[in-house]
This record gives structure tokens, sequence and C-alpha cells, in this order.
């Protein structure tokens, strides 16, 4: 396994061996089963296995989250090592941002709903260090999760609109037992934060049965979510919505497959989720 900060050394050990396929697994780093599940995926996919490990300060909208955003290299290089991957990118800030930066990425439409209205430039940040990513890498295939699936979406956009001639390939939610999304963030709440937060996929759930037992009418799935939401005192909602698979537009009826997203602060920590609900299931 190959670890390096040098962005020249992992452009030239992937171009080196240009007759295999690549697949890469970017991360920020304190990983979990979530990212694990990706690297094998791309393990299980791909000859080689890159992964870069960033937190990406443009993709912050407060200095303080990011501080207090939770890393540990040693052991995210640990386990990487145990899933044989062949090489990792660890690049400081400065070395992918020079003085001199003035360059980014931005997705138009389907960034400004969610969690683009919540957290301004968060997108434009998260898809400018994923294009510099992949110039790097160079890789036949990015994994990304479907627990940030607007992220995802604005990826998939992003490597049509700058035909970039990679497969970004989707990978299902990892959730833990009582069903909260796998997420790095998930180590910053309190015990009792912890046990609230599974009001997420609570409220997730409460709508998949919702569409699945007939009902259409939005403001009333959003209702009893809200509900199952509020039923947790520490938790604040930011949004619920029921968004179109496609587009993301917001949908008022589901009448055939559709996404519910739900975003919920807890001690103070943002926490998002989705689920997709299809009636004619
Ligand atoms: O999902 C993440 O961890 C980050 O947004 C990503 C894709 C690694 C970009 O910094």
């Amino acid at each position: 396994m190959k670890v390096s900060s040098d962005l020249n050394v992992i452009r030239r050990v992937c171009q080196e061996s240009n007759v295999c396929t690549w697949g890469l697994v970017p991360t920020m780093g304190y990983l979990h089963d979530g990212h694990l599940s990706l690297v094998r995926r791309a393990r299980s996919e791909c000859d080689r296995v890159g992964v870069s490990i960033f937190v990406n300060p443009i993709q912050f909208t407060s200095a303080e989250d990011l501080k207090s955003y939770p890393r540990n290299l040693d052991r995210d290089l640990e386990l990487l090592r145990e899933q044989e991957v062949d090489l990792i990118w660890t690049p400081q800030p400065g070395q992918v941002y020079p003085d001199d930066f003035q360059t980014s990425v931005n997705v138009e439409r389907i960034t400004r709903p969610m969690e683009g209205a919540s957290r301004p430039d968060h997108f434009r940040g998260v898809t400018t260090v994923v294009a510099k990513l992949f110039n790097v890498f160079q890789p036949d295939r990015a994994y990304f999760g479907e627990k940030d699936r607007q992220q995802l979406f604005a990826i998939q956009q992003m490597v049509r609109d700058l035909n970039y001639d990679i497969e970004v390939v989707p990978c299902a939610i990892l959730r833990e037992p009582d069903g909260l999304a796998m997420s790095s963030r998930n180590a910053r709440l309190t015990a009792r934060g912890r046990k609230q937060a599974v009001c997420l996929y609570e409220a997730l759930s409460s709508a998949k049965t919702a569409v699945a037992s007939g009902v259409a009418e939005v403001d009333t799935i959003r209702e009893e979510m809200i509900s199952v939401i509020h039923k947790h005192a520490g938790a604040h909602i930011d949004y619920v919505t029921v968004a179109a698979v496609e587009t993301l537009h917001e949908l008022t009826t589901v009448e055939g497959p559709a996404l519910v997203f739900v975003a919920v602060e807890i001690d103070g920590i943002r926490l998002i989720d989705n689920i997709l609900v299809n009636p004619l299931a």
C-alpha cells in the first residue's frame, strides 16, 4: 500500500499502471464500515484501488464544523491496509489549494434545494475537490455512498457535463442495527444524542409505510415524519422533502418512485438521510 501526500507521486503511480482499471474512493477520513463497503466494492470490481483522505475545507460552511470534524489518520491507514488498498492520497490543504487557487466547479440546478439551500457553497466545494481528485487519479470508476444522495447526483451531473470518462458507482447506505445511517459525524454525538438520532430512520420508515399503504399527499407524509422526529426532544428539523428521483424537484403527491430526504440537527451535529419510496412496489 503506497501512501503519499504528494500529488505527483499519486499521478505517476496511476499512470504507470495504465493497463489496469483503477477504482477511486474519495473520503474525508475517520473511516467507518460505510466507507469500507465502498472500498470492498471497488476492490471487487477494479484491478487497483485508490483512496483519498482529505478533509476538504471549502465544502464546510462553518469554521467550527471544519475544526471539529473527526480525524484519525493512523487508524484510517490501518483499516485501509486490511482492505488491501493500493494507493492513498493524504494531501495537506495547501497542496490542494495553493495560495493563488481561484477556480471552482459548480453544478447548478440539482444542488439548489435541500443541502444546497442550507449550506451555501457546500456543493461547489464538493464538486471542485472531486474534479481535482478525478484529475489526479484519473480513475475508471469512482464510488460514492447513497447517504449523500444529492452529492452523488451533483457528481454524476458534473461527470456528464464535463465529459469525464469515469463511471460513478452509487453504493447502498450502510446502517447501524437501529437504522441510523453510518456517518463520520455520528462519532460526535453524545450518548443521549446517539439515541435520538434514530429519529431520522424512524421518520423515513414512516414515510415508506405511508406510501406503501396508499398515502400520496406529501403534506400528510411530511406531517407524520415531523411528528415522529418531534418525539425526540433534542432533534431540530432542517428539512423534510419528498422529491422526484431524477431531478430532485419537490413533489406534492407521490405517484411513482420518489426520494424522501431528511436533515436534522442533534447536539449541534447535522445528520442527513434519505430513502426511496414507491407506491407501485
Ligand atoms: O462525501 C464525502 O466524504 C466528501 O464530500 C467527498 C466526496 C470526499 C468530497 O470531499
